[in-house]
């Protein structure tokens, strides 16, 4: 499959893609809005959201302004992401392509929570997710970007309990801002991502619902975020040795709207991708439904102590 994503036209089709402002996220929205989709940008600064659209527009003046449009979404608050979704809701009947994209490798620790803010995302926006998916000729995808450092995810961390979801990705706390923490919760996050998308799947098949739901790895990519993770001094080499950001972008493009995909939903859902049309199958305890089971069950049980 090489390179290209096979994006076919998407006119018609509605799209939101989360941390829609920047590196992966940014390029994707560029290219569901030039292939004729209507896209919601979710992200949290209304200057770097504007300053996104005004980009792609300019560049595509074929484009018209309500095509592209700036869905406030901060996603590390669970009210807020209630309300956007609401928002969403309320300004469409229909959307056909839901892409988990935000994400962040934080060296200060706060949560490990990503994985659970993206579920808050996708669960209140399943009833229009669910609506579009039952009319005629409709290709529903639920997209949600993992990586393949869903491997270093703490071992001893099986997502038994509530506390599991703040794993600080090391047992010493003097330690919650080293390299190996990072990672360590970074990969925690992407587990969470993997587990989730396979859970969702299983739920979605049990009740018999056309959607399609499948995580990514977008592999070395040359963003701020991507970048981040390293020490600055190595920009220009990381620079050279990444995907630039529109080549990243094209696994997650893959994902959410090539045919090939929904002519095959067996070889497809519920998997992880590292290129298009590559699946891959992850670690073992990504693909271990107890855990996924556990994790969405200690998920539903926090989302109600914050009122979800
Ligand atoms: N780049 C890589 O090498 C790589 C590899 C594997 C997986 N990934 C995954 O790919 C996805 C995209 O990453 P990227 O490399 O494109 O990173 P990026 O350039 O840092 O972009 C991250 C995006 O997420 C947004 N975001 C972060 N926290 C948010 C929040 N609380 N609410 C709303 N939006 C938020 C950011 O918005 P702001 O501009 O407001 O910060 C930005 O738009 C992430 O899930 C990442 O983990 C990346």
């Amino acid at each position: 499959m090489g390179n290209d994503a096979s994006i076919p036209d998407l006119a018609g089709r509605v799209a939101l893609v989360t941390g829609g402002n920047a590196g992966i996220g940014f390029q994707t929205v560029k290219q569901l809005a030039t292939h004729g989709a209507k896209v919601y940008l979710g992200a949290r600064s209304e200057s770097r959201a504007k300053q996104a659209i005004d980009s792609i527009l300019s560049e595509n003046q074929w484009i018209t302004k309500d095509r592209l449009t700036w869905l406030p979404l901060d996603l590390s608050k669970p009210s807020n992401i209630v309300e956007a979704a609401q928002l969403l809701s309320s300004w469409e009947k229909r959307l056909d392509i839901l892409i988990n994209n935000a994400g962040v490798a934080a060296d200060d620790f706060t949560t490990t929570a990503e994985g659970f803010e993206s579920t808050i995302a996708v669960k209140q926006l399943l009833p229009l997710l669910k609506a579009t998916a039952s009319t005629t000729g409709s290709d529903v995808r639920i997209v949600t970007i993992s990586s393949l450092a869903e491997r270093f995810a703490p071992k001893y961390n099986n997502f038994a309990t509530t506390k599991d979801l703040s794993d600080p990705g090391t047992t010493d706390p003097n330690n919650y801002t080293s390299r190996k923490a990072v990672f360590s919760r970074y990969g925690a996050s992407k587990l969470a991502n993997l587990l989730f998308t396979r859970e969702l799947q299983r739920r979605l098949d049990e009740e018999d619902v056309k959607i399609i739901a499948l995580a990514v790895d977008p592999g070395p990519v040359a963003t701020d975020g991507g970048m981040g993770v390293f020490p600055g001094f190595l920009k220009p080499v990381l620079k050279m040795v990444m995907k630039s950001p529109d080549k990243g972008a094209l696994p997650q493009l893959y994902c959410a709207t090539a045919k090939e995909v929904a002519n095959e939903p067996e070889r497809y859902k519920g998997q992880l991708l590292t290129a298009p049309g590559k699946t891959n199958m992850g670690s073992d305890k990504s693909r271990n439904s107890e855990l996924a089971r556990s994790l969405w069950r200690i998920t539903e049980e926090a989302l109600r102590t914050v009122g979800i």
